[in-house]
C-alpha cells in the first residue's frame, strides 16, 4: 500500500509538471496615450476580457509605464498594444520592452498600436511598419489575402465596414510580414497626405499581418531559442467595430497564434511568461497551485484590482479615459484546473489506500 501511495505520488508530481508547462499564458494589455485617444478603448477592454476564458488567456489591463520593467514583464507571456498614441514609454521602458522581445515575449498590435513609439527602432520591428496617416473615416472593403491563417480564416475575402484606412511609413514586409488583409483602394477615397517623405508600403496595401521572427527579437538572450512571433492589425477604430464577432476572432485569433508560437514559459520553454518553464518538470512535488494565479506582479501599480473577467470588464467599461488601474481578467488556466482536479482525485484515491 505505501508501495501504491509512492507511485501514486510520483505519478501526481508528473501529471502537475505536466499541467505547469501548459498554463494559461499571460499578456498585458497596453492601452496608454500620448496624445489622441480612441473613445472605443473601454469597448477593447471589456470585449477583450469577455473573451479571455474562450481563448485561453489571462489578460492584464494596464495604462501604467511603471510595468515595464525586466522583473514585471518576465511574468508575461505577450504584451498587446491596442489604440495607443505617441510616446507611452520612456526609455528605461522601452530597453525594458526590448529585453522581454529578446527573451522569447510576444507581440500583438491593434489599430493605434502602430501610432506611437515613433523614435523606437526595436518597437518598429515588432509592431512591422508605423502609422503615418489615414483620410477620414469611411465605408472601406478589406480584402483577404490569406485564408489559412488563423486570423483571418473566418474573414470574409471582402470585409466592408466604417473604418480608418491605414498608410504606413514603411513597407512591413522589409521587417519580415506576411499580409494577410489588404484593402480594395477604389473602394475609398484617399484624400489623406503623408506626414514626411517615407518609403513605399508596399503592393498590395498591407493593412493586417503577421511576423514569425521580428527583427526586435535579435539578438536572442541567452537560453532562448525561438523569437516570440509578432501579429498587428489596423483596424479597431470604432466601438461598433470592437463589438463585431468576425473582428473580435480576427484580433484574438491572430494573438492566440501569436502566443501558440510556444516561445514563453505557459508553453514550457523560454525566460519569460506564466509558469516555470519546461525546467519545472524536474521536481516531483508540490506548488503548483500558485502557478495560474500571478496576480502578484500586478499588485503593484498605484489603485491596482485583481477581478474575474467579467468584473473587469464592466468596472474597466465605467472607468473611462482616467483609468491608470491594472485590471487582471483572471481565468482559471486549464492546467491549474487540472492539476488541482488531480490532486482531488488522487487525495481521495489515495486516502482510500492508506
Ligand atoms: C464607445 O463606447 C464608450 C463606452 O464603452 C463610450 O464612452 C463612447 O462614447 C462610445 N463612442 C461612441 C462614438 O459612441
Ligand atoms: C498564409 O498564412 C500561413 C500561416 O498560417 C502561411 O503558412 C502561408 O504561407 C500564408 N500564405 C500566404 C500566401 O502568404
Ligand atoms: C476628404 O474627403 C472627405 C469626404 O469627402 C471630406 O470631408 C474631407 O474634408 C476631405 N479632406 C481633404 C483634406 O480634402
Ligand atoms: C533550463 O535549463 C537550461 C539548462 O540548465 C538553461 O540553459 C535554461 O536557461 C533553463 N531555462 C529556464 C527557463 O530556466
Ligand atoms: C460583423 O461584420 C460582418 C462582416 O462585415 C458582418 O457580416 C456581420 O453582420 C457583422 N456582425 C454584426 C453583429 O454586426
Ligand atoms: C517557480 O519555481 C520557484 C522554485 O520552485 C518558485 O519559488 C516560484 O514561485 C515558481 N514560479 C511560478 C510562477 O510558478
Amino acid at each position: 500500500m505505501w508501495k501504491s501511495a509512492s507511485v501514486i505520488a510520483s505519478l501526481l508530481g508528473t501529471m502537475i509538471a505536466q499541467a505547469q508547462a501548459q498554463s494559461t499564458p499571460k499578456v498585458l494589455v497596453y492601452t496608454a496615450t500620448a496624445g489622441y485617444r480612441h473613445d472605443s478603448i473601454p469597448t477593447a477592454i471589456e470585449v477583450l476580457g469577455d473573451n479571455a476564458q474562450k481563448y485561453g488567456v489571462e489578460f492584464t489591463f494596464s495604462e501604467d509605464r511603471s510595468l515595464f520593467t525586466d522583473q514585471n514583464l518576465a511574468t508575461y507571456d505577450g504584451v498587446m498594444f491596442v489604440s495607443n498614441s505617441d510616446e507611452v514609454l520612456d526609455e528605461s521602458g522601452q530597453a525594458a520592452l526590448q529585453k522581454f522581445f529578446q527573451s522569447g515575449g510576444v507581440y500583438t498590435g491593434v489599430h493605434g498600436a502602430s501610432a506611437c513609439l515613433f523614435n523606437d527602432e526595436n518597437y518598429q520591428q515588432a509592431v512591422g511598419a508605423l502609422f503615418d496617416y489615414h483620410p477620414p473615416i469611411q465605408d472601406a472593403t478589406f480584402t483577404r489575402i490569406n485564408n489559412s491563417h488563423p486570423a483571418t480564416a473566418d474573414v470574409p475575402d471582402r470585409w466592408s465596414f466604417q473604418e480608418e484606412v491605414y498608410h504606413f511609413r514603411s513597407n512591413p514586409r522589409d521587417n519580415g510580414a506576411v499580409v494577410l488583409l489588404s484593402v480594395d483602394e477604389s473602394s475609398y477615397v484617399n484624400n489623406g497626405s503623408s506626414t514626411g517623405n517615407y518609403p513605399s508600403m508596399g503592393d498590395p496595401h498591407p493593412i493586417a499581418w503577421y511576423i514569425d521572427q521580428p527583427l526586435s527579437a535579435q539578438p536572442l538572450a541567452e537560453g532562448v531559442s525561438k523569437a516570440g512571433r509578432s501579429f498587428y492589425t489596423s483596424l479597431g477604430h470604432l466601438n461598433s467595430t470592437w463589438q463585431n464577432e468576425t473582428f473580435i476572432t480576427h484580433v484574438m485569433a491572430g494573438l492566440k497564434w501569436a502566443l501558440d508560437g510556444g516561445s514563453t514559459k505557459a508553453y514550457g520553454v523560454g525566460l519569460v511568461g506564466n509558469g516555470n518553464g519546461s525546467n519545472s518538470s524536474s521536481s516531483t512535488t508540490a506548488g503548483s497551485s500558485s502557478t495560474g494565479g500571478g496576480s502578484s506582479a500586478t499588485s503593484s501599480g498605484s489603485g491596482s484590482a485583481t477581478q474575474s473577467a467579467s468584473a473587469s470588464a464592466s468596472s474597466a467599461a465605467s472607468s473611462g479615459s482616467s483609468s491608470k488601474a491594472v485590471y487582471t481578467a483572471q481565468i482559471p488556466g486549464k492546467g491549474v484546473a487540472m492539476g488541482i482536479g488531480m490532486i482531488g482525485a488522487v487525495g481521495l484515491g489515495m486516502s482510500m489506500l492508506l
